[in-house]
C-alpha cells in the first residue's frame, strides 16, 4: 500500500492505494479519528460486489453502518437524488458526529460528497472510489457537486475528504469502456505534468490492458501524487489548476454535441487531447514526434482520435457556453514538449476552425 498525503490550508488527509483495501475501511476509519454513525452511500452496480465488505469491515471496526443506495447514472446527479440522501440520513439519526462513506465511482462520489458538505453545514465523507476516473481524479481535490438541468457541475462545494481509499482490485469488475475512459486521464497527467509517466505508459500498454494490479497502483499513486500538487497549490482553481483541463475544452464540446451518449468522458478527453497536441504543434510548443507519441498511446490504450463529424458552427456555440469561457477567449491548455504545459488563449471560433480544417 502507498499513501499520498495531502496538505490544504484547511484540511490534511491522506489517499491510500493498493490491492484488497476495502477490507480494511473500518479500521482506517477508526485511525483517522472518525465515530459515530456511518451512511454508505452506494448504487445498484457497486452495492452488490462491494458493500457487504464494506459494511462488515465497518462493523468489525465498531461502527453500525446504514446502507443508502442511489440510482445509477450521471442522470441521477441531480437535487432529486441528493434530496433522498437527505431523507435518508435524517431517517437513520445521523448526526454531526456521523459521517458519510462514498462507494462507487465519480457521480457517487460528487453526490454523496455534496450530501456531506451541506448536511448540518458537513459531516466528515470518506472516499472509496471504484472506478479509475475516480481514483485518479475526481476523488483527489475536493470538487464535490450535482448537475442542474440547464448544465453539469453547476451546483457544488470545494469539500475535502477525511480519507480516501483506492482499492485498485474493485477496477477488475470495472467495463472495458469505463476502465480505458479513466485511462484517457491517467494519459492527460503524463502529456502535461509528468514525461515519466508518460514514457512508462509507453512502454506498460500490455500490463495496463490486463489491468496488471501491480502497475495500476504504481500509475494510480502517480497521478494521485500529481493532482494532489496541482491543487495544493492551487485549491479554488485560481490558474495552476487550468492545467487539469487539457483534452477537456474541446473534449466538454464533443461530448456534449453527442448528447452525452455516444461518447463516455474520456474517450471525449482523448479526442481532446489529440485536437490539443495538434494545436500545441500549430503554435509552436511541440514537435510533430511528440503529436506522434500522443495520438499513438491513445489509439494503442484502445481510445478513439478522431473528432466526431460536427458543424462548425454547432462547435463554436458549444465551446462558446464553456464555464471557462471569459469574455471571448477561452485559456486552452497546450502540452510543451511532453510532459510540461502552456496556455494559450484561443477564441471559440479559432478553436472550432482548427479542429474542422483539420479533418
Ligand atoms: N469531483 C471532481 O473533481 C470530478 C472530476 C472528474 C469527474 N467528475 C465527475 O465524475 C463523474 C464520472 O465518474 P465515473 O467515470 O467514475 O462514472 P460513474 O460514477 O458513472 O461510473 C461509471 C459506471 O461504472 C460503474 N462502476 C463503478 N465502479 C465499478 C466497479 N468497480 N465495477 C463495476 N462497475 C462499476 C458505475 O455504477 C457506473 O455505471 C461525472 O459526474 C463527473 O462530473 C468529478
Ligand atoms: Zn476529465
Amino acid at each position: 500500500m502507498k499513501t499520498i498525503s495531502v496538505q490544504l490550508d484547511s484540511h490534511r488527509y491522506g489517499i491510500d492505494i493498493g490491492e484488497g483495501l476495502l477490507s480494511g475501511v473500518g479500521a482506517a476509519c477508526k485511525a483517522a479519528a472518525l465515530a459515530g454513525r456511518a451512511a454508505v452511500v452506494s448504487n445498484p452496480t457497486v452495492a452488490p460486489l462491494y458493500a457487504d465488505l464494506v459494511t462488515g469491515s465497518l462493523q468489525d471496526a465498531g461502527f453500525s453502518p446504514v446502507m443508502i443506495e442511489i440510482p445509477d447514472g450521471e442522470e441521477f446527479k441531480t437535487s432529486t437524488t441528493l434530496n433522498s440522501i437527505y431523507d435518508r440520513l435524517i431517517e437513520a439519526g445521523l448526526d454531526r458526529r456521523s459521517f458519510i462513506v462514498a462507494l462507487g465511482g465519480g457521480v457517487v462520489g460528487d453526490l454523496a460528497g455534496f450530501a456531506a458538505a451541506t448536511f448540518l453545514r458537513g459531516i466528515p465523507f470518506v472516499q472509496l472510489p471504484t472506478t479509475l476516473l475516480a481514483q485518479v481524479d475526481s476523488s483527489v481535490g475536493g470538487k464535490t457537486g450535482i448537475d442542474h438541468p440547464l448544465g453539469k457541475n453547476l451546483i457544488g462545494a470545494f469539500y475535502q475528504p477525511h480519507l480516501v481509499l483506492s482499492d485498485v482490485s474493485t477496477l477488475n469488475t470495472l467495463s472495458e469502456r469505463h476502465y480505458l475512459a479513466g485511462l484517457a486521464e491517467v494519459i492527460k497527467y503524463g502529456a502535461v505534468l509528468d514525461a515519466d509517466l508518460f514514457a512508462l505508459l509507453e512502454t506498460e500498454v500490455d500490463g495496463l490492458l490486463r489491468r496488471d494490479p501491480v502497475l495500476l497502483g504504481q500509475v494510480v499513486a502517480r497521478c494521485c501524487e500529481i493532482k494532489a500538487w496541482v491543487v495544493e497549490q492551487d485549491e479554488r482553481e485560481a490558474g495552476l489548476r487550468a492545467v487539469l483541463n487539457y483534452g477537456h475544452t474541446l473534449g466538454h464540446a464533443f461530448e456534449a454535441l453527442s448528447g452525452y451518449r455516444d461518447l463516455v468522458h474520456g474517450e471525449a478527453v482523448a479526442i481532446g487531447m489529440v485536437q490539443a497536441a495538434l494545436l500545441s504543434r500549430l503554435e509552436g510548443y511541440c514537435s510533430s514526434d511528440d503529436v506522434e507519441r500522443i495520438v499513438s498511446l491513445i489509439q494503442r490504450l484502445g481510445l478513439p482520435v478522431t473528432a466526431p463529424e460536427v458543424a462548425q458552427d454547432d462547435l463554436v456555440s458549444a465551446l462558446s457556453r464553456d464555464k471557462k469561457n471569459r469574455s471571448g477567449t477561452l485559456q486552452y491548455i497546450c502540452n510543451r514538449g511532453i510532459g510540461s504545459h502552456a496556455m494559450h488563449q484561443f477564441t471559440p471560433a479559432q478553436l472550432a476552425e482548427a479542429c474542422c480544417k483539420g479533418r
